[in-house]
């Protein structure tokens, strides 16, 4: 029964590995997200590092949301998801408090990519 013991921690981490991948955008500017966010108001809802001012609190603090496994609760936090979530989570969820957004598909990349920064 050795071989268990060796083969659990390798199951583990598989397992973590899953829950918890690398979340990338490739060719996506992550500087130039945070711009874009300052420029649409992100902050008037959210807390978000980076984002001296507003500071709302509306909608849930953003930092930390790079480790998340969820977005918003109900959607897996991967990159397609999100960049869709942030520019119209009303189509994916009616009831979300988290408004249209007028941003580009490069836009909402790029802040995609800022919040992929956003680790605890
Ligand atoms: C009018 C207020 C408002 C504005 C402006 C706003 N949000 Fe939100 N946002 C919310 C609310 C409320 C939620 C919670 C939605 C839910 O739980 O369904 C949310 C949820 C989110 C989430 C999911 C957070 C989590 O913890 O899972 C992300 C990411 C997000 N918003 C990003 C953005 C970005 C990026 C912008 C700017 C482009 C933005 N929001 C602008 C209100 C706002």
């Amino acid at each position: 029964m050795k071989w268990i013991a060796l083969l659990l921690p390798i199951l583990l981490c598989a397992c973590s590995d899953k829950t918890n991948p690398p979340r990338t955008i490739a060719g996506a500017d992550a500087d130039a997200g945070l711009e874009v966010m300052q420029r649409v108001g992100c902050g008037a809802c959210h807390v978000i590092p980076g984002v001296d001012w507003p500071q709302g609190v509306s909608g849930p603090s953003l930092k930390g949301f790079a480790d998340s496994p969820m977005i918003a609760g109900r959607f897996p936090n991967r990159p397609a998801v999100l960049v869709d979530f942030i520019t119209d989570a009303p189509s994916m969820a009616p009831d979300t408090g988290m408004p249209v957004m007028p941003l580009t598909q490069d836009e909402a990349r790029n802040v995609a990519a800022y919040l992929y920064t956003l680790h605890e």
